[in-house]
């Protein structure tokens, strides 16, 4: 190519906003890439002599294939699934495996983990939706004002009743053990983490009546998207264990609900008798 067709060439390249071309050295053994600018471009000798022939690189003979693995496949009997509850499960081992957990976000807010409280072999298990600012601080569930209010519903239905027990005698958890920021409900994500741990103290717990309060708890035991008023009145089920679905106490203290309330002590007469009668 003569010195005007190239000029001509790289005129092009440079209205095509080419601003820089590279040039391979046609005399080192090793060649090294030349960066030129465009405009500074000197062509002043031939690009290339004669291509060298290259011997083609011998190629190695294919090796053979490696022996294929052996998977010991465990039978399914073996499979321990993560947070499936271990054999002769307890409240003790449950606490130790949540340990100083960080499984899902709502331990970076937290101040202590809410495991529960009460009697580890009740035949009745009350289950809220999560810790609040109080509970937050005490480690303790249900001792701030909706607390309260859960303990006199218990007490006070029971001596009404003519039924010997006091709070102390149920158990008492929550479906989240950390207080969720700004006491939000709990998101899905971490309904279904922590709530591995519900479902292994309930089953540890083995108790003969589950109380659901409000409708977190209802969701995260029952599944659905129904509410309490929906849900409350019926026995449901969890698992093989009856289930029942009441007001949370936080709802109750709102003065507008005394229908609310009403119900409430109905649900928690029906899951009271059923429990110790
Ligand atoms: Fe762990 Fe439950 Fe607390 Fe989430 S809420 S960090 S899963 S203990
Ligand atoms: N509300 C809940 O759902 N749980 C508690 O422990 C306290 C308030």
């Amino acid at each position: 190519m003569s010195t005007q067709d190239l000029r001509a060439r790289l005129e092009y390249y440079r209205d095509l906003g080419v601003k820089d071309l590279y040039r391979r050295s046609a005399t080192a053994a090793q060649p090294a890439l030349v960066v030129e600018s465009a405009p500074e471009v000197v062509f002043a000798q031939p690009i290339a002599k004669k291509p060298v022939a290259v011997a083609p690189k011998p190629v190695p003979p294919p090796l053979p294939p490696p022996p294929a693995p052996r998977i010991e496949i465990p039978k399914v009997t073996e499979i321990q699934l993560p947070g499936m509850a271990p054999e002769n499960d307890t409240l003790d081992r449950i606490c130790s495996d949540i340990g100083d957990c960080t499984r899902c976000r709502l331990h970076l807010g937290r101040n202590k983990i809410v495991f529960g409280s009460g009697n580890p072999v009740s035949k009745l298990v009350f289950v809220g939706e999560g810790p609040g600012a109080d509970e937050d601080e005490q480690g303790l569930p249900f001792v701030g004002r909706a607390g309260q209010l859960l303990t006199q519903m218990i007490e006070g239905t029971s001596a009404k009743e003519g039924i010997p027990i006091k709070r102390d005698d149920v158990y008492i958890c929550n479906v989240v053990k950390c207080r969720p920021p700004d006491n939000r409900n709990p998101e899905p994500d971490e309904m279904e983490i922590c709530g591995q741990f519900l479902f292994r103290q309930l089953s540890a717990i083995q108790p003969k009546a589950i109380c659901a309060l409000g409708s977190t708890a209802a969701k995260a035991l029952l599944g659905g998207k129904d509410g309490v008023t929906k849900l409350r009145g019926k026995w449901h089920k969890w698992r093989d264990i009856p289930l029942i679905v009441t007001y949370h106490p936080s709802y109750l203290l709102r003065a507008y609900n005394q229908d609310a309330k009403r119900e409430a002590w109905e649900d928690l007469k029906k899951v009271l008798h059923f429990v110790y009668d």
